[in-house]
């Protein structure tokens, strides 16, 4: 059978290194992934530019980063002990268990045909205890959205940095799901990271202001290089919404096993603020002092998950070539050695996100002068963006790496590199190649790269 793209991509990602199984050596522990050295520079890339566009760029966004474990007390008040459930149903004959919501047939097992048993709700939080004593009253629960802490924190946030309406609170952090069935590699997880804004505005402003996040949302994916064709928008209907939500319009990745949610941009109306102030007994109302009036400002939600963007752009970025050009570098003298280029498997992530700018080969790794060259263009380059040095392999090995993880440009010293101290870059994408000169190298990557 063909290897599926999903395939493709869960291969690559552990061959160079981006993300592997949890746990590993052990068995694995069942839907952990550790991002591994290229993963964590992309996903740090892709909260960076979360970062940038949402907090750094804007006069209306604050950041925050709230603690994982809260008072046991938020999660009663924000409806999740009571409601963040989802029905599971067990197979009375091989013991599997399954979301009630994705069966065809509720009676019986889609693996073994066996008897289920009636849909019982499961609640999705994480419990556990604070200190060293089980018991009741020591319970806590790992925050299952980071939203919450930005809510609780309304009030330090009035008091401290007196934000007029309309205003954001901005995010990126762990939450944890004890979902029923995940999968799909990092799509569904139990631990998962989420990037979200809590927006607060007037309540007649929140329809305009939902419409304005989603468009918002939808384009800054596009920007960061997702095809059109494999991004769309889906509506939430009533029977779908979260419980604390009035609207909700989910961002769509065209994912190798379908349509799935990228992000949910919600309006979660004044359920959040009125609920707190009702459960902890604080006025969490905005004063307006133009109309004199108090309120609870509507705040709209837009929601995304890390590793499922990191997914989404390592699917859609990937791409199978076959080309035939084929590079002369020059070795000795006028000996010079013809590197041809096949086939290959590139990752064609925008140059925000590319883990790697740059990489800086020795043409031969047995001559020192070469190897030493080289070394030292790939620390200067480290100062100003991400670079690295390669040696472990001929040249047209070190290039089929680079592309697969991404890199945007391969700097290669070779022996005329010795003479004339220029040295030859190759573009990712168009595989042209450009002498350069050394103390040019610099300036000339960040013209392209900022
Ligand atoms: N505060 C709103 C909220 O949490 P959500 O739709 O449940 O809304 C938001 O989650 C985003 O978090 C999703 O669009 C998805 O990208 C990500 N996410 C949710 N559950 C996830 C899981 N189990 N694994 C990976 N990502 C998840």
């Amino acid at each position: 059978m063909p290897e599926s793209l999903m395939d493709k991509i869960v291969s690559l990602c552990k061959r160079r290194g981006f993300i592997f199984q949890g746990s590993e050596i052990y068995g694995g522990l069942a839907n952990t992934w550790d991002y591994g050295p290229y993963g964590v520079e992309l996903k740090n890339n892709l909260k960076k530019a979360w970062w940038k566009s949402n907090v750094q760029e804007r006069n209306d966004i604050l950041g925050m980063d709230c603690a994982i474990l809260m008072h046991s007390r938020v999660w009663e008040a924000s409806g999740h002990v009571h409601n963040f459930f989802d029905l599971k149903s067990d197979c009375k004959n091989c013991k599997k268990r399954f979301k009630s919501a994705d069966l065809k047939d509720p009676s019986a097992c889609p693996e073994c045909g066996g008897q289920l048993t009636d849909a019982r709700p499961f609640n999705l939080m994480f419990k556990t205890y604070q200190g060293p004593v089980e018991e009741s009253g020591n319970e806590v629960y790992l925050r299952p959205e980071t939203a919450q802490g930005m809510f609780v924190n309304f009030l330090n946030i009035l008091d401290s940095r007196h934000p007029k309406l309309p205003f954001g609170l901005a995010q990126i952090g762990k939450s944890f799901r004890n979902e029923i069935t995940p999968g799909n590699f990092t799509f569904r997880t139990r631990e998962f990271e989420q990037m979200e804004i809590e927006y607060f505005v007037n309540p007649q402003d929140a329809p305009q202001a939902l419409e304005a996040w989603i468009q918002n949302r939808f384009n800054w994916y596009l920007a960061l290089g997702i095809k059109n064709e494999n991004l769309r928008k889906r509506q939430h209907g009533h029977d779908e919404l979260a419980h604390y939500a009035h609207a909700c319009m989910d961002v769509e990745y065209n994912f190798p096993f379908g349509w799935a949610e990228l992000e949910g941009i919600a309006n979660r109306a004044d359920y959040d603020l009125k609920q707190h102030a009702q459960y902890s007994a604080k006025d969490l109302q905005y004063f307006d002092d133009t109309r004199k009036e108090k309120f609870y400002p509507y705040i709209i939600e837009p929601s995304g998950g890390v590793d499922r963007a990191v997914l989404a752009f390592l699917v859609d970025a990937y791409t199978e070539e076959k080309v035939n050009p084929s590079t002369k570098l020059r070795i000795d003298g006028e000996q010079s050695r013809t590197i041809k280029e096949d086939n290959r498997i590139v990752l064609k992530l925008n140059r925000e996100l590319a883990p790697v700018k740059a990489a800086v080969l020795p043409l031969l790794r047995n001559r020192p002068e070469i190897v030493e060259l080289a070394k030292n263009i790939s620390v200067d380059l480290k100062k100003s963006f991400a670079a690295v040095y390669d040696d472990t392999g001929s040249i047209g090995k070190l290039y089929r790496r680079q592309d697969e993880v991404g890199t945007l440009y391969c700097v290669t010293v070779d022996v005329q590199t010795l003479e004339d101290q220029q040295v030859t870059v190759r573009d990712r994408d168009t595989m042209q190649q450009e002498r350069i000169s050394i103390d040019r190298l610099k300036e000339y990557f960040i013209d392209k790269l900022f």
